[in-house]
């Protein structure tokens, strides 16, 4: 049965809304839903930064919460003072390389702090509920995962939502396992959740760390562009303000136990993305083409480096009506645009910890 999210004033809880991904998904709401109170918890990690929601800020409908998803006492008392009504879950450890570093810190917060999160939501929906089957009409958890739990393709084939877990990495793993926990509390408490696993993001307020805008920013300040193994691995990439717009259909109209693969249709070569990257890059610049080519550097291989990610959406596309609207070459080129725009959010983001972190990984 479709699901109706109620449209009359509710109150969704968004978790790591300061990060990437999660400030485009809070923009995204907090504008288009202005009836709707969007209330964003974060802890604001080294990936947590308010600057990417400074526009959004002044909305009346927009509050932000500091805090930490792993800490039921604090989502207790979160919960009794917003009265969400639907969760979207972002909050997460996001990097593959720091979970080869450091699997614990991905356990920790993808896996206990999802399930802390699961608990707290069933806990508040079912309080006032005397039967011992809750009614949770009207409540909608939403986890937003990746297509990386899917393990690894060769040239051919695509994930479907139909596809066998395989994760190849601690990230990955961490997220499937948190994956599997939304579906049980669906299965064993009849929590009302709904899931979707996406391919890569690429756009605006993409930490520095990542590829593209790794790239992009190494190229502004004359650095190697590192490039891992052979350069053949490819990935699918989409406009992270897509992925908001896909999050908000399958959120309103997504069937409750159901997950929906998300996908751009957009399927790059490690190397052919960054040589277009650098081309882009040379443009904008006004220097001669191949300049910034000129600085690629393929290094040491990722450790169990999944070759090929490819998504079929067609579930969402058919069933929903979602489809990815900016082709690559215009996205690519906002992006690079969009960091040599902003130039104090990059410096502080690069500053601190992840400066620190940034160094001994990249230099
Ligand atoms: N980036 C991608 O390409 C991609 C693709 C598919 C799915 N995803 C998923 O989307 C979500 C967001 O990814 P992103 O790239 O925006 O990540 P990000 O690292 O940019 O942001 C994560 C946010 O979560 C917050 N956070 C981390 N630990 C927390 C904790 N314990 N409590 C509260 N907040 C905490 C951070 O402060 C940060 O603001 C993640 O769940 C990720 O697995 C990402």
């Amino acid at each position: 049965m479709a699901k109706t999210i109620n449209n009359q004033q509710s109150t969704i809880l968004i978790t790591g809304g300061a990060g990437f991904i999660g400030s485009h998904v809070v923009r995204h709401f907090a504008q288009k839903y202005p009836h709707h109170k969007i209330v964003n918890l974060d802890a604001l990690t080294y990936a947590g930064n308010l600057e990417n929601l400074r526009d959004v800020e002044p909305s009346p409908n927009y509050f932000f919460e500091k805090g930490d998803i792993r800490d039921a006492v604090f989502l207790k008392n979160l919960f009794e003072k917003h009265q969400p009504d639907s969760v979207i879950h972002l909050a997460a450890e996001s990097h593959v390389d720091r979970s080869i570093a450091n699997p614990l810190a991905f356990v920790e917060t993808n896996v206990l702090g999802t399930v802390t999160l699961l608990n707290a939501a069933r806990d508040s929906w079912a309080r006032g509920n005397s039967s011992r089957q809750p009614d949770f009409e009207g409540k909608r958890f939403y986890h937003v995962s990746t297509d990386e739990v899917y393990g690894s393709l060769g040239e051919e084939g695509y994930f479907t939502e139909e596809t066998r877990y395989d994760p190849r990495s601690p990230y990955s793993a961490s997220k499937a396992a948190s994956d599997h926990f939304v579906r049980a509390y669906f299965h064993t408490y009849g929590l009302p959740v709904v899931l979707s696993n996406c391919s890569n993001n690429y756009g605006p307020n993409h930490f520095p760390e990542k590829l593209i805008p790794l790239v992009i920013n190494n190229i502004r300040q004359g650095k190697s562009l590192p490039v891992y193994g052979d350069g053949q691995y490819t990935r699918d990439w989409l406009w992270v303000k897509d992925h908001a717009a896909a999050i908000d259909t399958i959120f309103h109209q997504g069937r409750d136990g159901e997950t929906y693969n998300i996908g751009g249709n957009n399927e790059w070569k490690n190397i052919d993305l960054v040589r277009k990257l650098c081309d882009i890059m040379d443009e904008l610049l006004g220097q001669p083409v191949g300049t910034s080519q000129s600085l690629i550097t393929f290094v040491k291989d990722r450790p169990g480096h999944d070759r090929r990610y490819a998504i079929d959406a067609s579930k969402l596309k058919n069933e929903l009506g979602w489809e990815p609207t900016v082709k690559s070459e215009e996205g690519f080129r906002e992006t690079a645009k969009w960091y040599l725009e902003n130039e104090a959010w990059l410096a502080h983001v690069l500053s601190g910890e992840y400066q620190r972190y940034y160094e001994q990984q990249y230099r």
